[in-house]
């Protein structure tokens, strides 16, 4: 396979990534389902990732959500690490050394390039996902576009009347189950 052709293979994948994402948000009115099923599908679309998941900002600080990946810390405080930066700036950060950025927070020692991009609701900042990787300079502008789809796929969720966002509201009625054949083998 020539260079060209690895590359359009490669963005033909974000591409289904970022479809089958859509289909999560469109399916589902509760957001820890949509985002749990979201961090799956990218650390095991993406290559070289070894976690994946979300913060919510609550009040000033960003409060750990789904995530695939290995146990990470569960508040990040204002402006600190890059997720706290991507909040504060408002726009996408990729680090590709976080060893070499100042107030980098290290979950997982193997970690060596990260991406963070914010969810924004109602054009506040709602939270963030997280995406790191053991591998240098990981993270390109291609999958930041594509990532960056899934992001705002979930600022229509969020800003979609009836979708719940904390787990007393899942009291309310829900779309049909996915009957049980279909998600136990
Ligand atoms: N590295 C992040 C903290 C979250 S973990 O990577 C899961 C940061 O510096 O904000």
């Amino acid at each position: 396979m020539t260079t060209l052709e690895k590359e359009k293979d490669a963005e033909a994948n974000l591409a289904l990534m970022v479809q089958t994402a859509q289909g999560f948000i469109r399916d589902e009115t509760y957001l820890v389902t949509v985002l749990a099923n979201i961090s799956a599908l990218i650390y095991s679309c993406l290559d070289d990732v070894n976690w994946a998941g979300f913060y919510i900002l609550k009040g000033k600080e960003l409060v750990l959500g789904p995530f695939q990946g290995l146990p990470a810390c569960t508040r990040i405080g204002e402006g600190k690490g890059v997720c706290g930066k991507a909040v504060q700036e408002k726009r996408p950060l990729i680090v590709s050394n976080v060893h070499e950025f100042p107030g980098h927070i290290a979950c997982d020692s193997a970690s060596a390039s990260e991406i963070v991009i914010p969810i924004f609701k109602n054009s506040a900042v709602y939270g963030v996902l997280d995406v790191d990787s053991p591998r240098l300079n990981r993270f390109s502008v291609l999958e930041e576009k594509y990532l960056n789809e899934i992001c705002g796929g979930l600022s229509g969720f969020l800003e979609r009347p009836g979708n719940r966002m904390d787990a007393a509201m899942l009291l309310q009625p829900g779309p049909p189950a996915i009957p049980a054949r279909n998600i136990v083998p």
